[in-house]
């Protein structure tokens, strides 16, 4: 297992990810985690993070020395290079010129990190400072034309490190080099696979949740349908579903939901109607962070209610995952919007929380769905977020202005299917702003709502980018919802990127 010490990194989780990738386990802890429990964890391999800071700045993030003192090797990544360096004796200056983006990097050392890959490479760097000079016993391994240190080993202490990122897909050996850390210098063997984190996960969860009883969410969706099958494995008939319809779902979306997990499944499922108190709550709430609270909140009232019909019931099984954790904001990274089961949950809770997949990205989880033999249907279902139709009615959520949108979604959902590009697609939706505009319609005037066609790509939902969704279909798609949607006279198209959008619009 390796441990990767978060330092503030845009792209730390992409490392333990990236490791996981080479199949071998890694987990994302806080870079002040006392060594003793980093210790008790026998790790095989620890990576220092980048991070934003400079090290030499009062307050910088530092690791405690004992840290080195394991006898576990390291690899610094930016930030994390930087501290070794400071660490072990060398020197750490500002440069120049700040590096961004792509940089030639030219290898003087095949032996460590940088075996099997060729002299001249390509490599993503994102820093303002940079080692200057290698503590003593260190290796300068490669150089680019402004930073002659971009790079440096001492195998013997088992100590690398490297100034550009190599989790970044834009750094050509990136992966190569990793493998080399993970396998040569730590003695990993790829061996970890989403059998593995079954195994782990069931043996966790059996753990945690003991001789009680626990209660899933299931939304329909392969994140919570995943949670189950593992819970359901560790601990079987302890388990109830619970399916709450808050009413904020899709058109037919309830009675696919029952009919998935209804009655064929082994776990018995509870189907709750809880569209009246949801949009009780939600009356006159515009604000979308305010919207996220209430339906967060609301969903845990509706699942205490719900154990409070079991015996011992102590735990309510999430799907969460490592995205919603990181965009609901965590100590050291900003929040963007509340997931509702992250960021907004309610601050005192009845239930216990059992997450088997909280640092997990959803590619990963669809991995692990697939390995437990959910049909490919639902390992492949798009991601719909849990606050459902209340963050894509834009404003006031009505029931009237529900069903305008739930038609004009079905339309769009319909046209993508049809169109063969429902699984190229990370996400395709339609949205409804707090606006009208004037149309013609019949020779008569309208004033009515627009409707926007949002659709991206992504891997991760970390970014995004819109997709380039042809035109004979954005026509089609216009076409139709205009004509079958009444309240709807436009259609609009939404062509923005994650950053700087987010993918939902609130
Ligand atoms: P954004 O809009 O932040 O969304 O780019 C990233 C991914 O997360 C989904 N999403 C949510 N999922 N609860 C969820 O379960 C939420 O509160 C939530 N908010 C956003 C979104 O659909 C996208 O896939």
């Amino acid at each position: 297992m390796i441990l990767v010490l978060d330092f503030g990194g845009q792209y730390s989780q992409l490392i333990a990810r990236r490791v996981r990738e080479c199949r071998v386990f890694s987990e994302m802890i806080p870079f002040d985690t006392p060594v003793e429990e980093i210790r008790a964890r026998n790790p095989e391999g620890i990576i220092l993070s980048g991070g934003p800071n400079s090290v030499y700045e009062e307050g910088a993030p530092r690791v405690s020395p004992d840290l080195f003192d394991l006898g576990v090797p390291m690899l610094g990544i930016c930030y994390g290079m930087q501290l070794m360096a400071l660490v072990e004796g060398g020197e750490v200056g500002a440069v120049q010129i700040r590096e961004y983006g792509r940089s030639d990097l030219v290898i003087k050392s095949h032996e460590g990190l940088f075996a099997g890959t060729p002299d001249a490479q390509k490599a993503w760097t994102s820093h303002g400072d940079a080692v200057f000079s290698v503590p003593e016993g260190f290796e300068i391994t490669a150089e680019t034309p402004s930073v002659p240190i971009i790079a440096f080993e001492n195998p013997e202490q088992g100590r690398y490190g490297v100034q550009f990122h190599p989790e970044v897909r834009h750094t050509e050996y990136g992966m190569e080099v990793l493998k080399n850390f993970l396998y040569e210098a730590c003695g990993c063997k790829p061996e970890w696979t989403p059998v593995n984190i079954i195994t782990d996960a069931v043996e966790r969860i059996r753990e945690q949740v003991g001789d009680a009883r626990a209660i899933c969410g299931l939304s329909g969706g392969v994140d919570s349908a995943t949670a189950a099958m593992l819970v359901h494995r560790a601990i079987g008939d302890s388990l109830t579903c619970v399916f709450v319809d808050h009413g904020l779902l899709r058109h037919n979306e309830a009675e696919q939901v029952v009919e998935a997990f209804g009655e064929n499944s082994d776990v018995p499922l509870v189907h709750v109607d809880a569209a009246g108190r949801f949009l009780d709550k939600l009356a006159e709430v515009t604000d979308p962070e305010a919207k996220r609270k209430v339906i967060g909140e609301e969903f845990i009232r509706t699942f205490e209610e719900e154990a409070g019909k079991l015996e011992d019931a102590k735990f309510l099984v999430q799907g969460t995952l490592y995205s919603d954790v990181i965009e609901s904001g965590t100590r050291d990274a900003a929040r963007i919007k509340s997931h509702h089961n992250v960021g907004g949950l309610p601050e005192v809770m009845d239930l216990d929380l059992v997450e088997p997949l909280r640092n997990l990205f959803k590619d990963e989880v669809r991995v692990v769905a697939a390995e437990l033999g959910m049909p490919e249907r639902l390992v492949w279902r798009q991601p719909f977020p849990g606050p459902g139709l209340a963050i894509r009615v834009i404003g006031d959520v009505t029931a009237e202005r529900l069903e305008i949108l739930r038609k004009a979604d079905a339309v769009l959902q319909d046209e993508i299917r049809n169109a063969g590009l429902y699984r190229e697609l990370w996400q395709s939706f339609a949205v409804l702003p707090a606006i009208h505009s004037v149309g013609v319609m019949g020779d008569a005037r309208t004033y009515a709502y627009p409707v926007v066609i949002r659709a991206v790509t992504s891997d991760d939902a970390m970014t995004a980018d819109w997709a380039r969704l042809p035109y004979d279909l954005l026509e089609r798609m216009s076409n139709r919802i205009i004509n079958e949607v009444s309240g709807v006279n436009r259609v609009a198209l939404d062509i923005t990127s994650k950053p700087p959008g987010t993918i939902e619009w609130e």
